[in-house]
Protein backbone atom coordinates (compact mmCIF):
# COMPACT_ATOMS: atom_id res chain seq x y z
CA UNK A 1 0.00 0.00 0.00
CA UNK A 2 1.52 3.12 -1.10
CA UNK A 3 2.71 5.68 1.83
CA UNK A 4 1.94 9.20 0.97
CA UNK A 5 3.30 12.28 3.30
CA UNK A 6 0.88 15.15 3.75
CA UNK A 7 3.09 18.47 4.58
CA UNK A 8 0.93 21.28 5.75
CA UNK A 9 2.29 24.82 5.78
CA UNK A 10 3.82 25.13 9.15
CA UNK A 11 5.91 21.33 8.58
CA UNK A 12 4.16 19.13 10.56
CA UNK A 13 4.12 15.62 8.66
CA UNK A 14 1.46 13.28 8.50
CA UNK A 15 1.95 9.69 7.01
CA UNK A 16 -0.99 8.08 5.43
CA UNK A 17 -1.19 4.82 3.77
CA UNK A 18 -3.44 4.75 0.93
CA UNK A 19 -4.64 1.97 -0.35
CA UNK A 20 -4.38 1.55 -4.32
CA UNK A 21 -7.20 2.71 -6.31
CA UNK A 22 -8.16 5.72 -3.73
CA UNK A 23 -7.93 9.62 -4.42
CA UNK A 24 -5.47 11.30 -2.70
CA UNK A 25 -8.53 13.77 -1.43
CA UNK A 26 -10.34 10.88 -0.25
CA UNK A 27 -7.19 9.77 1.66
CA UNK A 28 -6.51 12.90 2.87
CA UNK A 29 -10.40 13.61 4.53
CA UNK A 30 -10.51 10.00 5.64
CA UNK A 31 -7.29 10.63 7.45
CA UNK A 32 -8.16 14.09 9.06
CA UNK A 33 -5.57 15.81 6.64
CA UNK A 34 -7.36 19.16 7.50
CA UNK A 35 -6.26 21.62 4.53
CA UNK A 36 -8.05 18.79 2.30
CA UNK A 37 -11.53 19.96 1.69
CA UNK A 38 -12.90 18.12 -1.34
CA UNK A 39 -16.30 20.25 -1.10
CA UNK A 40 -17.23 18.51 -4.42
CA UNK A 41 -16.69 14.73 -3.76
CA UNK A 42 -14.05 14.30 -5.82
CA UNK A 43 -16.24 15.42 -8.89
CA UNK A 44 -13.38 17.74 -10.24
CA UNK A 45 -15.26 21.05 -9.86
CA UNK A 46 -14.78 22.90 -6.21
CA UNK A 47 -10.70 22.72 -6.31
CA UNK A 48 -10.89 22.40 -2.55
CA UNK A 49 -8.35 19.69 -2.83
CA UNK A 50 -5.72 21.61 -4.16
CA UNK A 51 -1.90 20.72 -3.06
CA UNK A 52 1.57 20.76 -4.51
CA UNK A 53 3.97 18.18 -5.69
CA UNK A 54 7.51 18.53 -6.04
CA UNK A 55 9.42 18.54 -10.13
CA UNK A 56 10.13 14.81 -9.57
CA UNK A 57 6.75 13.95 -7.99
CA UNK A 58 5.09 15.45 -11.37
CA UNK A 59 7.65 13.13 -13.64
CA UNK A 60 6.08 10.31 -12.23
CA UNK A 61 2.55 10.69 -12.09
CA UNK A 62 -0.03 10.95 -15.10
CA UNK A 63 -0.44 14.16 -16.99
CA UNK A 64 -2.96 17.11 -15.71
CA UNK A 65 -6.33 16.82 -17.89
CA UNK A 66 -7.76 19.92 -19.57
CA UNK A 67 -10.36 19.30 -17.22
CA UNK A 68 -8.02 19.69 -13.86
CA UNK A 69 -6.04 22.50 -15.75
CA UNK A 70 -8.96 24.72 -16.42
CA UNK A 71 -10.22 24.35 -12.59
CA UNK A 72 -6.55 24.83 -11.03
CA UNK A 73 -6.70 28.60 -12.64
CA UNK A 74 -9.54 28.98 -9.92
CA UNK A 75 -7.44 27.50 -7.22
CA UNK A 76 -7.77 29.53 -3.48
CA UNK A 77 -3.73 29.67 -3.08
CA UNK A 78 -1.80 30.50 -5.73
CA UNK A 79 -1.11 27.90 -9.10
CA UNK A 80 2.27 26.93 -9.17
CA UNK A 81 4.05 24.47 -12.12
CA UNK A 82 3.52 21.80 -9.38
CA UNK A 83 0.04 22.19 -8.57
CA UNK A 84 -2.59 19.25 -8.64
CA UNK A 85 -5.78 18.87 -7.96
CA UNK A 86 -5.86 15.49 -5.02
CA UNK A 87 -9.01 14.32 -6.05
CA UNK A 88 -7.57 13.14 -9.50
CA UNK A 89 -4.81 11.29 -7.78
CA UNK A 90 -5.29 7.73 -8.06
CA UNK A 91 -3.25 6.14 -5.74
CA UNK A 92 -0.89 3.13 -7.30
CA UNK A 93 2.36 1.78 -6.23
CA UNK A 94 4.22 5.02 -8.42
CA UNK A 95 2.55 6.81 -5.23
CA UNK A 96 4.45 5.14 -2.43
CA UNK A 97 7.05 7.71 -1.06
CA UNK A 98 5.13 10.88 -2.53
CA UNK A 99 5.17 14.19 0.07
CA UNK A 100 2.64 16.24 -1.07
CA UNK A 101 2.35 19.38 0.31
CA UNK A 102 -0.67 21.50 1.50
CA UNK A 103 -1.74 24.58 0.15
CA UNK A 104 -2.31 27.83 3.50
CA UNK A 105 -5.91 27.87 2.09
CA UNK A 106 -8.77 26.40 0.50
CA UNK A 107 -11.15 29.16 0.28
S1 LIG B 1 -12.69 17.54 -4.54
FE1 LIG B 1 -13.56 19.11 -5.76
S2 LIG B 1 -12.09 19.44 -7.30
FE2 LIG B 1 -11.20 17.91 -6.06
Amino acid sequence: MPRITFVTTDGTRKNVDVPEGETLMRAAIDNQVDAILGECGGACCCATCHVYLDAGSMARLPPVSDMESQLLAFTAAERRPGSRLACQLVADRQFDGLVVDLPPTQL
